[in-house]
């Protein structure tokens, strides 16, 4: 499964792909908001750090408007992924776009029948969104699942984006479930990383490490 950043941070996205697991980003008007400055810039520099996929979202919801922006967004890099939100004028966009040869990332799906569509209409990638399903007592999981099963059975080619990842259990279980991408926050790829015995584990290594050599440094003064 791959794993893209969900964050319009560049700081993080470099540090993720200093780590060698960035295969992607995908950035929303409220991950934006909460960096600010110019939003074509930050895709910009964002492409130049991955190669991967990397999602900007379209903020019409005009059909002509989203044509508009994602014609603009398409011609920021090679790897732009322009991103709509599910709805009637984002499927005809999506499809509009798809003939053109821009690839789109349809966002906010909440139901099979709903990436279904959007695959239909020709998204590259849809994103159900997990972690927004589990705030309302919906197992998010469900649609990765069934999704996913629907995409194989019918040999449909668009890519699952597991998103509204809330924490690193989310991510394995997107894995387990099929997703072919999971789209995370900068704090649950660290939380990947930590387990309290790992880090325990490089601690006593150390303390082992500096009590042997300081005995080897003691015996070797005294011969
Ligand atoms: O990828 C979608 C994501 O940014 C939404 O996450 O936590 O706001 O539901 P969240």
């Amino acid at each position: 499964m791959k794993l893209f950043l969900d964050t319009a941070d560049v700081e993080e996205i470099r540090i993720a792909a200093r780590w060698g697991v960035l295969d992607g980003v995908t950035t929303n008007p409220s991950l934006y908001a909460k960096v600010g400055g110019s939003y074509d810039d930050i895709i910009r520099e964002v492409c130049k750090i991955t190669s991967g996929p990397v999602s900007a979202e379209v903020i019409a919801d005009d059909v002509e408007g989203m044509l508009v922006e994602g014609r603009h967004f398409a011609t920021i890099a090679p790897n732009i992924v322009v991103k709509i939100a599910m709805s009637e004028n984002g499927l005809e966009a999506i499809s509009r776009l798809a003939d053109e040869g821009i690839k789109t990332n349809c966002t906010l799906i909440f139901t099979p029948n709903q990436g279904l569509l959007a695959a239909k209409a020709g998204a590259s990638l849809v994103s159900p969104f997990v972690g927004r399903l589990d705030d309302i007592n919906q197992d998010g999981m469900i649609v990765i699942r069934e999704l996913g099963e629907i995409f194989a059975l019918h040999e449909i080619d668009a890519e699952i984006i597991a998103a509204s990842i809330r924490h690193p259990l989310h991510v394995t279980q997107s894995a387990l479930a099929g997703a072919h991408i999971a789209t995370v926050p900068f704090k649950v790829l660290q939380q990947m990383v930590h387990h309290p015995l790992t880090d325990k584990g490089i601690v006593q290594f150390k303390k082992d490490w500096a009590a042997a050599s300081t005995a080897a440094a003691a015996k070797n003064a005294q011969a």
